[in-house]
């Protein structure tokens, strides 16, 4: 399967998810988080840092200034918020696909931002908000690689 729906009762859930991604994250990833202001990308991406052994003295946070911050762990985690993007050619500019194709884990808020450059293998979550604590996260894959290891996540998320 290319799909699969994950309930998120409460936070929780959210940082169990986000870990086993962390987890099990492998060189040159990239993961791409959707879904509206607030809904929770960032905190995903704060529990993906966990699970990769991002030091707890770094704060995750969202790139405001800069459209990229690099945290170290067991892989490097290249967290991007394309949010104030304005044009593709300024990924060119930042030298941003060099991270994308780098060594390290990338997840990308506001990803539809990156136009022509989408990547083609990635792993691709929309969050939906459904109550104040409430998410669900539609997770698609994108590529081989993809396919396979959303399969896993369907077994090892059945708690989640
Ligand atoms: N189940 C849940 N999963 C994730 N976050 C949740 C959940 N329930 C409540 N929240 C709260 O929702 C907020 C999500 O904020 P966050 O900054 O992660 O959103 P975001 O999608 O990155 O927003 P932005 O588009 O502004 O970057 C946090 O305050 C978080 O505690
Ligand atoms: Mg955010």
């Amino acid at each position: 399967m290319d799909s699969l729906t994950i309930f998120l009762p409460d936070p929780d859930a959210t940082l169990t998810l986000g870990r086993y991604l962390g987890e099990t994250a492998r060189p040159g990833e990239i993961i791409t988080l959707a879904g509206s202001l607030g809904v929770g990308k960032t905190t995903l991406t704060q529990a993906i840092g966990q699970g990769l052994q991002v030091p707890q003295s770094y704060y995750i946070t969202s790139p405001t200034f800069s459209l990229l911050h690099e945290y170290p762990g067991r892989l490097p985690l290249y967290h991007l918020d394309l949010y104030r993007l304005n044009e593709e050619t300024e990924i060119e500019e930042a030298g941003l696909l060099e991270y994308l194709y780098g060594a390290g884990l990338s997840v990308i808020e506001w990803p539809d931002r990156l136009g022509s450059l989408m990547p083609d293998e990635r792993l691709h979550i929309e969050l939906k908000r459904l109550d104040e604590t409430v998410r669900l996260a539609e997770i698609t894959a994108h590529g081989g690689a993809w396919r396979k290891k959303i399969a896993a996540l369907r077994v090892a998320c059945s708690g989640c």
